[in-house]
């Protein structure tokens, strides 16, 4: 018979605060407590269910229709109320599949050697200015949507445009931090920032000029063989099966300039931050990226020759998941395992949780790339990166590729050394964000 899963000792609300306001620090003790999860009673909304056991979160995302993504409301909503990434059932199964193709082994082989072209620039202006300090994060914040827009938007949105972008995300995290509102009833009101306002029109906006510019291009008959996402959206809008809702193509557009980059730039802050703490780890990628570069951009053809570094950009996403959560609504009383889960409860899966869980991995704390040597990360079910399901991340490839070739250049020709203490604070956006940047100092290296 179905039974509920655990609620905790203390009274709910007291768990709902910690929840909102120590949301690591609570989730990773829930992790090492309970083997599948918790339900925690909210007064004035439905529970929270934290789920912890590795096969409930896989039968979770294989399961949308139970578990559903929770809709974009207020501020979310303001950027984009129906992209990829918010959507669910038939618009959801549509879209995906008119975006499928971009996102092919083609598109990755781009996608690699435009990154690949990209860093390279980037390192020789880096060489040219010799020591320097920087901040990392915003250099690779620049390096990644300048890529994604290149690839799935067909226009590169050039250095102004995407420094403007990394100040509306830092805007918009700071709107989407975590905090106590996270667990107020429903019923009370929160309110958005004027600064934040101006952050989305600029992405709205910002998105428009994109589509526009590339309606112009095809309509020139420019690269009619072209497989970019936008390229995608605007044909499939003269398909009579497709059916568009008012502002589709913008709300893709602002999602896939957010979801292709942030989550990315992320990954590669942290695998660099790691490198700099990990000497023995940062010299054996060094002598991979020696041995397999050749004497220009990196290109996809080098993938095959980083095993080393790609084991080592894993064993970052395991410590520093970006989408350190993920977050579904159950939508009626169902059955998950051997439990019932409530109708309406808000679902947390806590990626980073499970990833540094003793019970799936030896010396979860350890930055140990070899690990991967050891485990195939496509069969680990506690190691979720990218999530799983119908709704697992489509720019897998894309992230996997460019960031493996970015790691290798730069950690081929540069030492780059960041503080201990760079990534403490971190701010629980939907993804995982350092406050303030990382600090870096980066040092051609003979
Ligand atoms: C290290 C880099 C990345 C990480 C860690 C990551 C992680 C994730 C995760 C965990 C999800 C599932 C979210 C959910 O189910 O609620 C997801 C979905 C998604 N990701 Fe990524 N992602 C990365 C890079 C990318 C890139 C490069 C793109 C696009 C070029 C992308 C586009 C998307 C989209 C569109 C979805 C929604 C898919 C759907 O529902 O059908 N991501 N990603």
């Amino acid at each position: 018979m179905a039974s509920q899963l655990p609620a905790p000792p203390e009274a709910g609300l007291v768990n709902g605060l910690r929840f909102g306001t120590d949301t690591i620090r609570f989730l990773d003790g829930v992790q090492a407590r309970y083997d599948d999860g918790i339900s925690i009673p909210i007064p004035g909304r439905p529970p929270l269910v934290v789920l912890t056991g590795p096969d409930l979160v896989g039968e979770a995302l294989d399961r949308p229709e139970d578990f559903q993504r929770v809709p974009a409301q207020d501020a979310a909503a303001m950027i984009a109320e129906q992209g990829l990434v918010q959507s669910e059932g038939e618009l959801w199964s549509q879209q995906r599949s008119v975006v499928a193709p971009s996102f092919g082994g083609r598109q990755v082989t781009a996608y690699a050697n435009t990154t690949g072209e990209r860093i390279e620039e980037r390192a020789t202006r880096w060489a040219e200015r010799g020591s320097h300090e920087t901040d990392l994060h915003r250099q690779m914040t620049s390096l990644t949507v300048r890529v994604a827009s290149e690839i799935l938007l067909g226009t590169d949105i050039g250095k102004a445009r995407a420094d403007q972008f990394h100040e509306w995300m830092r805007i918009a995290g700071e709107e989407f931090e975590f905090g106590i509102d996270t667990v107020l009833p429903e019923w009370v009101p929160t309110s958005v920032s004027e600064e934040f306002r101006e952050a989305a029109t600029g992405i709205r906006e910002l998105s428009e000029d994109l589509i526009q510019q590339r309606r112009e291009t095809l309509s020139e008959g420019e690269r009619p063989d072209s497989m970019d996402m936008l390229t995608m959206l605007i044909r499939a809008e003269d398909d009579p099966d497709v059916d568009y809702p008012a502002n589709q193509i913008r709300d893709e557009v602002a999602t896939f300039l957010i979801a292709g980059h942030e989550t990315t730039a992320l990954s590669l802050s942290y695998t660099l931050s790691l490198l700099s703490w990990h000497p023995e780890a940062r010299r054996r990628v060094r002598e991979e990226a020696r041995d397999v570069l050749g004497d220009g951009p990196p290109t996809h053809d080098d993938l095959a020759g980083l095993t080393y570094t790609k084991r080592a950009y894993r064993e970052a996403l395991r410590l520093y998941p970006p989408a350190w959560a993920i977050f579904r609504q159950a939508d009626g009383d169902v059955a998950l395992g051997e439990y019932t889960v409530e109708d309406g409860s808000a679902v947390v899966m806590p990626l980073r949780s499970i990833h540094r869980d003793s019970r799936h991995f030896e010396a979860p704390e350890t930055f140990d790339p070899d690990r991967w040597q050891r485990r195939d990360p496509n069969a680990v079910d506690a190691y979720r990166p990218f999530s799983s399901g119908p709704h697992a991340c489509i720019g897998q490839g894309f992230a996997l590729a460019g960031a493996t070739l970015t790691i290798a250049r730069i950690v081929g020709q540069f030492d780059v050394d960041v503080p201990e203490t760079a990534l403490e604070d971190l701010r629980l956006t939907p993804t995982l964000r350092p406050e303030g940047g990382v600090r870096a100092t980066i040092t051609p290296v003979e």
